[in-house]
C-alpha cells in the first residue's frame, strides 16, 4: 500500500512528466515554424516519451492501490532565441526531472516502498540516457555551429530517430 505522502509525490511526478511533454511540444512547434522538420520530429518524439513516462507512473500508482489526482499543466515556454537555446532549455528540463526522480527515490527508500523503488530504478537509468543524448546534441552544435549546412546535417540526423524511441515505455 502506498503512503499518502508517496502517493502525493508520485502524482506530482506524473504532472511533471506531462508538463515536460507540453514543453517538448512547444519546442517542436518552434522547429516546425523554422521548417527544421528533423528537429521538430525529434521533439515530438520526446513529447510522446514523456507522456509514456507519465502513463508508466500512473499505472504504478493504480497497481499499488493508490489514487490518481490530476493537476493543471503549466503553460509551456514558447520563447526561444535559437536552436542552441532550445536544446539548452531541454537539458535544463531533464536536469530538473533527474533531481525530482532522485528525490522521489529517496522518499520511497525512506518509506520502505520497494515496488516504487523498482519502478524508479528504470527512471533513474532513463534520465542518464536522456541527459547524455541532449549533451551530445549540444556538443555537435558547439563543434559544427548552428547555421547553414551543419545545421541542416544535424536536422537530418535528428530526423532519423526511429518510431519506437528507447525508453518510451511502449
Ligand atoms: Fe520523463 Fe525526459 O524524462
Amino acid at each position: 500500500m502506498l503512503s499518502k505522502t508517496l502517493e502525493k509525490a508520485l502524482n506530482a511526478q506524473i504532472n511533471y512528466e506531462l508538463t515536460a511533454s507540453y514543453e517538448y511540444l512547444a519546442m517542436a512547434t518552434y522547429f516546425e515554424t523554422k521548417s527544421l522538420k528533423g528537429m521538430a520530429g525529434w521533439m515530438h518524439m520526446q513529447a510522446s516519451e514523456e507522456r509514456a513516462h507519465a502513463r508508466r507512473l500512473y499505472e504504478h500508482v493504480l497497481d499499488c492501490g493508490g489514487n490518481i489526482v490530476l493537476d493543471a499543466i503549466a503553460k509551456p515556454n514558447q520563447k526561444f532565441t535559437g536552436v542552441v537555446d532550445v536544446f539548452k532549455k531541454a537539458l535544463k528540463l531533464e536536469q530538473g526531472n533527474t533531481a525530482n526522480i532522485h528525490k522521489l527515490f529517496e522518499q520511497s527508500v525512506k518509506g520502505k516502498h520497494y515496488p516504487t523503488q523498482s519502478v524508479l530504478q528504470w527512471f533513474i537509468d532513463e534520465q542518464v540516457e536522456e541527459e547524455a543524448t541532449i549533451n551530445e546534441i549540444l556538443d555537435l552544435l558547439s563543434l559544427a555551429g548552428d547555421k547553414g549546412a551543419a545545421l541542416l546535417a544535424l536536422d537530418a540526423k535528428l530526423g532519423g530517430r526511429g518510431a519506437a524511441p528507447a525508453g518510451s515505455g511502449e
